[in-house]
């Protein structure tokens, strides 16, 4: 069987890239949901129908494990869809979010403050902070939403994107901070804010994060790990296709296959 991710674009395909390097041996199914992107400014219900059905896209797709790349769909759905559909129509299928490895990669630095950027749904749905308390109440979170920096990544602004990211974390971090990258697309902010802040903050992307926690989850869950097809498969399924999207995934995958 299969190793799913989900996104609403092809921000997560950088953080399957890296794992998909961390443990190339699996097989992997990409599904982003380029045609109902972004999910950023979406309402609650959107999101959750919009993630069940890419989820029941990849069960469809022999995934056994679909892991949702997306800050804003885990903050949103993950829990109800673990609750109720996977427990009544796929108990044997399992979903994993992105945020509490994050919280958990965050508390292991050791720091007492920290900054998250993320997406407006991401921010208002408080997950971040209610995962944060379970684990650690010690911990200040100060949690921005940048709604700009997905359209402008989406255009290949980057630069612009770059620019408006420094400008918010020079006003909200302190020396000794950690910033965390929220949302998928930012990954391809952090060369350029990990230069500018250089060792005075600590960026947390989960380009880094996922492969070491996935890897550690296979490692106790041998269950889970024995059931999985070994023969190195990648496929990108993308709901909506836009030419300038074949270099991205050429880049990695090679191809795009798009739902029937
Ligand atoms: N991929 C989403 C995330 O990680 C952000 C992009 C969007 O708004 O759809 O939160």
């Amino acid at each position: 069987m299969n190793i799913g991710f989900f996104d609403s674009g092809l921000g997560g395909l950088l953080v399957l890239k890296a794992v998909a390097k961390a443990l190339p041996q699996y097989d992997y199914i990409y599904y982003g949901d380029t045609a109902n992107l972004p999910y950023g400014d979406k309402s609650e219900e959107q999101i959750y129908e919009l993630t069940k059905k890419a989820i029941g896209e990849l069960f469809a797709r022999d995934c056994l494990l679909v892991i949702v790349a997306c800050n804003t769909a885990s903050a949103e759905s993950i829990r109800k869809l673990q609750d109720t559909y996977l427990k009544e129509e796929f108990p044997d299928r399992k979903i994993l979010g992105v945020i509490v490895p994050t919280v958990e990669e965050m508390i292991d630095t050791g720091c007492k403050r920290a900054v998250l950027i993320a997406t407006k749904r991401t921010v208002d749905s408080g997950k971040y902070g209610r995962e944060l308390e379970k684990l650690d109440d010690s911990i200040e979170l100060v949690e921005v939403a940048t709604p700009e920096l997905v359209p402008l990544i989406e255009l290949g602004e980057d630069e612009v994107a770059q620019s408006a990211a420094l400008k918010v974390l020079e006003r909200e971090t302190r020396e000794g901070d950690v910033v965390i990258l929220g949302c998928t697309h930012y990954i391809l902010l952090k060369d350029v804010l990990q230069k500018h802040f250089a060792s005075s903050v600590t960026i947390i992307s989960q380009d880094e994060v996922i492969p070491k926690k996935l890897s550690q989850y296979l490692t106790k869950h041998t269950e889970i790990a024995e059931k999985l097809s070994n023969t190195g498969k990648r496929e990108i399924v993308l709901t909506k296709h836009r030419p300038d999207y074949d270099r991205l995934t050429a880049e990695f995958l090679g191809g795009v296959y798009m739902p029937e």
